[in-house]
Order: C-alpha cells, then structure tokens, then sequence
C-alpha cells in the first residue's frame, strides 16, 4: 500500500488568529482532490479552538507545535495532550531544531513528550536532523541514529506507527538554502534503515523533508525516493505558495 503523503504547515509564532482565520477561509475554496495527500495546519496554541471549528468538515487536521511531558501537574506555562486533545487537535511537532537548539528541548525530553504523545492517543510528527557541523563532519547519520533511537526508545513499536518523521537539516531551516537531491534522498534511506533496526515498521512510517521547502523546489523534492510530503515554515504561511507545494506533491 502506497504511504500517505503530507504537506504540513508549520505557521511557528507567526499568525494571529485574524491572519490564520483569512488564511483558512481561502484555503476553504481550494480543491484538495488528491486522496493520498493530506494536509495539516500546526497553529500556536491559542488559536487552536478557533481553527479546529474553523476546519470543521474539512478534510485537513489540526496539529500542535509542542507539548509537555507530564499529563497534570504544577507546570507553569505548559500545555498537556489532553488539553491539546480537547481543542479537536490529532497532532503534535515533536523535537523541532528550533526548540532542541533555543528553547531547551533536550534527546531526554524529546523521548519523553514522544512517549506523552504515543500514551495519550496522540499522532506525533518527530523532527530529527543534524546541524551544519555535523554534516561537515560527516556525522549526520550518526547524529540521525541517536536523535531517533532515544526518542522511541521503550515505546511500545506498534504504536508508533502512527508516527511522522520530519528530516528537517537545522542549515536548511529558514535559510533558503535547501539539501540537495542527493543528501536528502540519503538521509531518508538511512532513516528507514534507522527505524528498521529500532524494530519500527520503516515501510509504513511516511518521511517528510523540510527545510526551505518553495514552490520552486517542490517538485524535484517531492520525486526523491523516500520523501513522503513535507514539512514547511515559511511558504506555509502564504497561501498561494502552500497550494503550489500541495499541488506539486
Ligand atoms: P522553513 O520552511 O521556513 O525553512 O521552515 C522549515 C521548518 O522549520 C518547518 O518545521
């Protein structure tokens, strides 16, 4: 059976609830006529409510940037999978560079709220990728293994394949420069060969690439081997250009 393949907008802190609102009531009127792709919109936390009615009926999903670890508890500022469960939403980005580079999250911590997620019936989608030292150094299949072996680790197997992976190069991100064919389509296949030996059922888990993904690059991204959608930062937060990626899936 062929994955499915995702085109998912990461919005980071950017929209507010009118930018979102206006965003979705177009993207209402475009024809998603592709069964095998779907799409997903990572607002921030505060307009989540507003976005799952907005979604509604629609055919695409609501998804969190973040959560935390404990299911209650005295923690100050964070959010927990049944509160993100009780806006509608299914999804949560786990492990983003932005976080594990500025905001704290640690290989430990990831493993954690990927356990929280998986538990709580929630789908995560994990980022992994290596920073530009790493790849210089030719480590980032090394550094591809641990960020995946110690996030899945003691989590029961089966249940991960409700799992996204997001290979997101940290170099990439924002910067408008984007991998090559060549080293995303390694870095993919290293990836399922990674899963597999974690005992994760590589074949079903869909893949995604992000890192300045435009509506320039979409299409030879999207036919590397191994790429099953994307996960996209800035041109998700342009309509026009989200469609375009869409289309180009
Ligand atoms: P850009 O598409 O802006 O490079 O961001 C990618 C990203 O971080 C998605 O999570």
């Amino acid at each position: 059976m062929p994955r499915t393949r995702y085109c998912i907008a990461n919005w980071k802190m950017n929209f507010n609830l009118s930018d979102a609102e206006e965003f979705l009531a177009a993207w209402k009127n475009k024809d998603l006529n592709n069964p095998h792709i779907k799409t997903i919109f990572c607002p921030s936390f505060t307009e989540l409510f507003a976005i799952s009615e907005l979604l509604g009926t629609s055919s695409s999903e609501l998804g969190a940037q973040n959560v935390f670890y404990e299911s209650r508890g005295a923690f100050t500022g964070e959010i927990s999978c049944a509160m993100l469960k009780e806006t509608g939403c299914q999804w949560v980005i786990v492990g983003h560079s932005e976080r594990r580079t500025r905001l704290g999250d640690t290989d430990e911590m990831i493993h954690k709220k990927l356990h929280q997620i998986i538990l709580e019936d929630l789908c995560p989608i994990l980022c992994i990728g290596e920073n530009i030292d790493e790849r210089n150094s030719g480590q980032t299949a090394t550094v591809l293994e641990r960020q995946i072996s110690i996030a899945c680790k003691h989590i029961n197997k089966e249940k991960l394949n409700t799992m996204l992976i997001a290979y997101e190069p940290v170099w990439a991100i924002g910067t408008g420069t984007t991998a090559t064919s060549s080293m995303v389509g390694e870095a993919h296949y290293d990836i399922r060969n990674i899963l597999r030996t974690n005992g994760i059922n590589a074949d079903g888990v869909s893949i995604l690439y992000g890192g300045s993904v435009s509506v320039d690059n979409a299409e030879s991204l999207s036919n590397i081997s191994d790429v099953d959608g994307f996960l996209i930062g800035g041109a998700s937060l342009d309509i026009e250009k989200f469609y375009s990626i869409y289309n180009k899936l």
